[in-house]
């Protein structure tokens, strides 16, 4: 029989991609959003996608912090495992609200995690992030460099992980493995589901993508003098579909009797700079980005890359494409959807 997986957070950006790889690996898939940064339109293409494995998909619309929906959710299906996206991301945005940040991301997990154990399930694959690896002093980020946060986000993140790891050492039957994910971009190579934020984009691509179907002027770049080949940031990018992919490799180490609460970095072990990363853009798009050079935005880190040594030898995942594939599928999305989900309302 399939697995039962509920994926919280499963509308938005990652979780969608997730969930459609889940449902075409044999699994079932219950997906628990507020919706609050996302569309149900996604899922609804997901189903599309998936053809007959679609028929494997649920969705609720409830607020992680709801208890007694979330109780009544895992009333009625035994789940084999949790895959945690739900939470908020904006980092700007969390440094001008910190409660809302606490309050959603920390106060929702540990719902959460409360109500899994209540139930039984104790296996869980959390969405990290290589923000908690701050400004490194060394690269490649390693699991075993130090961590730390600069704003409320990250913070959220550290804490999650430290919880995670005093429940599990509270009671070994937990298994938990936190995913540090790192510059996720691109799109499902079908460009019908790809990566729709609200309002003003904070992350370099979907900005990129935003001007290239002018809905915006030019990118801002932000830092030239960085001690980088070419004075821009420098960022380990990972194809979306990589990055799902590792949520699976991630679900069978779960099944793995010697697990306990492990860290792995989701990355491909590259550095690109934001002018790499804007000529291949180009190239594939055929599209010119205007440029404005600006100063260093507060916060930001010169070069940050992964080690991805653990996750090849104990995940046994590896990602595949480089800049070009996430830059061609993300066009492909953003030239058939350039107003995100919204654009297709009603014909979705
Ligand atoms: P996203 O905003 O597209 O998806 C998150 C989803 O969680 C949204 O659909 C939102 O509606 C939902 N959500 C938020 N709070 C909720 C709550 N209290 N109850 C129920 N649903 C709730 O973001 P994403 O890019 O898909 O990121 C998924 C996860 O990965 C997040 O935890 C994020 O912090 C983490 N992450 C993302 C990146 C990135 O660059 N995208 C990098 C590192 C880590
Ligand atoms: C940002 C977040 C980080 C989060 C990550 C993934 C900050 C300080 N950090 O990291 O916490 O985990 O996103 O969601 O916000 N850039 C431009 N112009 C733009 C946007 C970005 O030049 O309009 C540059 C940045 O300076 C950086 C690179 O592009 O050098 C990548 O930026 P971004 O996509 O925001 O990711 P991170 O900085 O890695």
């Amino acid at each position: 029989m399939a697995k039962n997986i509920l994926v919280t957070g499963g509308s938005g950006y990652i979780g969608s991609h997730t969930v459609l790889q889940l449902l075409n690996g044999g699994y079932s898939a219950v997906v628990v959003d507020n919706l609050d940064n996302s569309s149900a339109v996604s899922l609804e293409r997901v189903k599309k996608l998936a053809g007959q494995n679609g028929d494997r998909l649920s969705f609720h619309q409830v607020d992680l912090r709801d208890r007694p929906a979330l109780e009544k959710i895992f009333s009625e299906t035994k789940f084999d495992a949790v895959i945690h996206f739900a939470g908020l991301k904006a980092v700007g945005e969390s440094v001008e609200k910190p409660l809302l940040y606490y309050n959603n991301n920390i106060a929702g997990t540990i719902t959460l995690l409360e109500v899994m154990s209540q139930n039984g399930c104790k296996n869980l694959v959390f969405s990290s992030s290589a923000t908690v690896y701050g400004w490194p002093k060394e690269v490649p980020c390693t699991e075993e460099s130090p961590i730390s946060a600069t704003n409320p986000y990250g913070r959220t993140k550290l804490f999650i992980e430290e919880i995670c790891r005093d429940v599990h050492r509270s009671d070994p039957e937990w298994k938990i493995i936190l995913l540090r994910y790192f510059n996720p971009v691109g799109a499902h190579p079908s460009g019908y589901i790809g990566e729709d934020p609200l309002g003003v984009p904070n992350n370099l691509m979907p900005y990129i993508q935003q001007v290239a179907v002018g809905r915006r002027p030019h990118l801002t770049v932000f830092g030239t003098d960085y001690k980088t080949k070419d004075g821009t940031g420098v960022r380990d990018y990972i194809h979306v579909t990589d990055l799902a992919d590792g949520h699976i490799a991630a679900l069978r180490k779960l099944d793995d009797l010697k697990i306990n609460c492990e860290v792995y970095n989701l990355g491909t072990g590259n550095g690109t700079s934001v002018l790499e990363m804007v000529a291949a853009f180009e190239k594939v798009s055929g599209k010119k980005i205007p440029l404005v050079m600006a100063g260093r935005r507060p916060g930001d880190a010169e070069i940050v890359y992964a080690s991805t040594e653990k996750a090849e030898r104990e995940l046994n995942w590896k990602a595949k494409h480089g800049i070009e594939d996430m830059c061609r599928d993300l066009w492909n999305w953003a030239s058939n959807n350039p107003y995100g989900y919204d654009s297709s309302k009603g014909s979705s």
